[in-house]
């Protein structure tokens, strides 16, 4: 292949070359006789330097007439540069402008989420969501190696299905000729058949729910990477479960780097997680949940938030009493920080908001019940490492897991539940192998019968034991990058209320 560019992640390898960069002006600065032209080439950014005395005429116009967002082709000598953003620096001999942006919409302001996310088209150029699809890219990266080292098969799953996985009030119903098909919800009855003929697969694709949610955790359309492995038990399941996450955090901490410093991410947070995770019975749990040592956190918590707001405000007053007499750049750091302080208060706002009702919640919570996104959040701010909760009353999960043979109420389903509030990623078990019981579950649950023909079968030719899990991609994104919302870890997010753009 004949490449007549470069790109910026590589200069390192071109110091003192003459180069090509093809790229989109990200930010320029100018002084008398000098652009500064921040280029961005989907790699990285880098400042290009131009001279009036030491390019062309055309160079220089079109330097002059690049505005943000403007297509620009620009050759130069790469120099090493400690203090510039990368490390290295091009001294430009030619540009030329490739299309000239007009009116761009994202400025570098602040603008509000549902802005940006009408933009998100364009706001994927930005510097967070570009660090964040980096660090995507690099956790769907460990996933598969993880994998494939261990021999695992990398299989797929249909996506019009005929039958419920989850439960039938998230289906997505479309119209199939003269029939009604659903968008899956999880792979999973088809891996467990893919594995009766593989051993250890795999599924990653897309999932899709109807889900009447709009928590920050919830998509109507994710990722979900599902393993199923024949002979597997609970204990198993979750002992790769756990050799997964740690996978995925440990090649986050050591290959993205400078993505996760523009997210901001504490990187001892995610330290500290790599370590064992707690394996916690439900009932234990419900204990952990209802405890003093509980409700006297939230109340800390509480505290908390409202000393933290105090202290912002008593920032913010200062900031107005010596605003009017403020140089101009002093105004400009003035006008950045109020930004984030009405964020930080916001936030506290919201623990304001929150704590209680998670306080009330949880004392109300009953042996039984299913633990809800804001009792995950109690349970994990108690932990630094993600924990394991087994054994859920059978009456919350689904129909295909598998019973406790020491306490028949309770299935051995685990999920996983990631620190800081981040709640479930994880979600599987050991499945059930017995042909009637499960005939009997899928009546109880008041499924379609004939629609899980094929899978019985499963039960019918050489039934084994067998476990398995999902995991929910853009919930660990998220996670490991520190993210607020599901919604800015997928490309283009499909929400309740967003299919557009
Ligand atoms: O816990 P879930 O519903 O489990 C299953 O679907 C099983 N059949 C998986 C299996 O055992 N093979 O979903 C698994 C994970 C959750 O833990 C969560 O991370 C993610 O999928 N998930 C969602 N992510 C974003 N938006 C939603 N609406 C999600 N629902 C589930
Ligand atoms: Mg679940």
């Amino acid at each position: 292949m004949q490449q007549d560019f470069v790109y910026i992640r590589d200069f390192a390898q071109h110091v003192g070359n003459v180069v090509t960069l093809k790229g989109w002006l990200y930010n320029k600065r100018s002084s008398k006789g000098l652009h500064f032209l921040i280029l961005r080439d989907g790699t990285g950014l880098a400042q290009c330097v131009v001279a009036e005395q030491e390019v062309g005429a055309e160079a220089w116009l079109a330097a002059e007439n690049a505005t943000q967002e403007s297509s620009l082709s620009l050759t130069g000598l790469v120099r090493k540069d400690e203090r510039q953003i990368g490390g290295y620096e091009l001294v430009v001999q030619n540009a030329t402008l490739i299309q000239q942006s007009e009116g761009y919409p994202i400025t570098p302001k602040e603008h509000g989420i549902e802005f940006l996310m009408d933009q998100r088209h364009l706001w994927l150029r930005s510097q967070r969501p570009w660090a964040t699809m980096r660090l995507r890219n690099n956790i769907i990266m460990s996933i598969h190696h993880f994998f494939q080292e261990q021999g695992f098969v990398q299989m797929d799953a249909p996506i019009f299905t005929g039958n419920a996985v989850e439960g039938t009030s998230t289906l997505f119903e479309v119209d199939y000729f003269e029939d009604k098909a659903y968008l899956t919800q999880s792979g999973q009855l088809y891996g467990e058949a893919m594995a009766m003929a593989l051993g250890k697969i795999y599924t990653f694709g897309p999932t899709f729910r109807a889900e009447k949610s709009k928590t920050r955790r919830h998509l109507t359309e994710f990722w979900m990477i599902e393993p199923e492995m024949a002979f597997y038990d609970l204990a198993m399941d979750m002992d790769l479960a756990e050799g997964l996450l740690r996978r995925i955090l440990r090649d986050a901490m050591t290959k993205c780097k400078s993505e996760l410093e523009i997210l901001g991410r504490d990187l001892s947070l995610l330290e500290k997680a790599d370590a064992d995770f707690p394996r916690i019975h439900y009932s234990d749990a419900v204990e952990l949940l209802k405890s003093n040592k509980s409700l006297e956190m939230l109340d800390r918590e509480l505290e908390v938030a409202y000393d933290q707001e105090k202290t912002l405000r008593a920032e913010l007053a200062e900031i107005k009493k010596n605003y009017g007499s403020a140089k101009k750049w002093e105004k400009k750091k003035f006008d950045a920080r109020e930004i984030e302080i009405n964020q930080l208060i916001e936030d506290c706002a919201e623990r304001q908001r929150n704590l209680p009702k998670w306080k009330t919640s949880a004392m109300a919570f009953e042996w039984g019940n299913d633990l809800g996104g804001s009792d995950e959040t109690v349970l994990t701010k108690h932990f630094d490492t993600p924990i394991m909760v087994h054994r859920y009353p059978a009456a919350v999960k689904a129909f295909y897991m598998k019973r406790d043979p020491e306490d028949d109420r309770l299935a051995l389903g685990v999920d996983v539940l990631a620190p800081e509030g981040y709640g479930e990623i994880i979600g599987g078990g050991e499945r059930a192998t017995d042909l009637q019981f499960l005939l009997d579950q899928i009546r109880a649950h008041g499924l379609p019968e004939s629609a899980f023909t094929w899978y019985l079968d499963l039960r019918r030719f050489g039934s084994v034991p067998h476990s398995g899990f999902g995991l929910g991609l853009e919930r660990t994104v998220c996670w490991v990058g520190g993210l607020k919302h599901v919604r800015e870890a997928i490309p283009f997010p499909r929400l309740m209320s967003r299919l557009s753009p």
